[in-house]
């Protein structure tokens, strides 16, 4: 017994000192294994008389029931700590914002588009519209036809396609392919809006880019008016712009619309005197709109007896353009540091 009571104290500092779970392990062999003390005692019970090997044989028990018991308990602290140090490591605290600038380290910043999308987001938010989201690839059906632009219309050429080999899909061309999967899924009455970026194949200059962003927006219902559009267009430009700006409404062609406008807002680059974005006219074409063509609410599962809407087609990147004094839309898209960090910091 004493030897027993001796081996079991033995075995309680050296787990103290064990520092690795392999070290643990090791230990536990070297008692409780085969070839291990508390084993060899066992063996040795063969010539004990039968008392003593009750008794032997008990405390033998609880001493190994123990040492597991402590070994099990050993291994669970040395795993924490293990998972605790390299949490440790790798800890990041957005918190230090003071000390990650000392290091030299410059915090990030949202980009100009960024910023005005989710302003627009939240206006259009806060008078019960959706935001939506769709695909950059697209198919001829959702950014064509849907639209009341069949194969042969001439109003395909208005917009250069990238169009994939297949001569089925394309990159869309513009935003109302958000339209059309937005009717297709909801019923009247809605209203929603849909930013993102769209690509046309055209040559670039201080107005056009390939790869720029739209917000698309819609709202169908049983008596949509022209009002109710001119309406929401004149709250978004006033929050937008938190001054009075000019703007002017003249007829626009576009097969999806009927009637059609074009909104061209003053060019704030030179104050409407003919700059080189607002091509010398002093007006910038920014938010082409109107009220949704039968064709296109039928070809959304919706019937056009019952009810009708008004979709417009924002140039996300010219009004960013227009609210902050860019005068190329080319800085926008590229990448460089020196004009990103201009903008509002997180
Ligand atoms: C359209 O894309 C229509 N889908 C808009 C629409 C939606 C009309 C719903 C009616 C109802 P448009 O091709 O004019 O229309 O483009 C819309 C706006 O995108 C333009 O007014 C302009 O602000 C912007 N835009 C067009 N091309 C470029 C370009 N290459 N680079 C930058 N902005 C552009």
């Amino acid at each position: 017994m004493n030897s027993i009571s001796a081996i079991l104290q033995k075995f309680e500092t050296d787990l103290a000192a064990c520092s690795k779970v392999a070290d643990v392990l090791n230990l536990k062999a070297q008692v409780l294994g085969k070839q291990g003390a508390l084993s060899e005692i066992l063996k040795g019970m063969k010539d004990a008389t039968p008392e003593e090997r009750k008794t032997l044989g008990a405390e033998a028990n609880t001493a190994k029931g123990k040492m597991e018991a402590l070994v099990s308990e050993k291994i669970n602290t040395l795993e924490a700590q293990e998972i605790n140090a390299t949490l440790l490591k790798s800890k990041i605290d957005f918190s230090l914002r003071e000390s990650v600038m000392e290091k030299g380290l410059t915090a990030a910043g949202l980009h100009p588009v960024t910023i005005v999308q989710r302003e627009i987001e939240d206006i259009f938010l806060s008078m019960g519209f959706e935001v939506l989201d769709g695909p950059h690839i697209e198919d001829d059906w959702h950014n064509f036809e849907a639209l009341n632009i069949p194969a042969t219309h001439p109003a395909r050429d208005m917009q250069d396609t990238f169009w994939f080999q297949d001569k089925k899909h394309l990159l869309r061309t513009h935003t109302s392919t958000i339209q059309v999967r937005g009717m297709k899924t909801r019923k009247p009455p809605f209203r929603f809006v849909g930013p993102g970026k769209v690509f046309r194949c055209e040559r670039t200059d201080a107005s056009h880019e390939m790869c720029f962003h739209q917000l698309e927006g819609m709202m169908v219902g049983e008596d949509v008016s022209v009002g109710n559009l001119i309406y929401f267009m004149k709250t978004l430009l006033s929050e937008i712009f938190k001054k009075d700006v000019e703007v002017r409404l003249r007829p626009g062609f576009f097969p999806f619309v009927e009637p059609g406008f074009e909104l061209d807002i003053k060019c704030l680059i030179c104050g409407g005197k003919g700059c080189s974005v607002c091509k010398h006219v002093g007006w910038v074409e920014l938010l082409p709109c109107g009220m949704v063509h039968p064709n296109v609410l039928k070809a959304g599962g919706i019937d056009p007896d019952k009810y009708n809407g008004f979709a417009f087609g924002l140039g996300l990147d010219r009004l960013v353009m227009m609210r902050y004094g860019i005068d190329d839309i080319r800085l926008i898209h590229g990448a460089d540091l020196r004009f990103n960090s201009q903008f509002k910091t997180f």
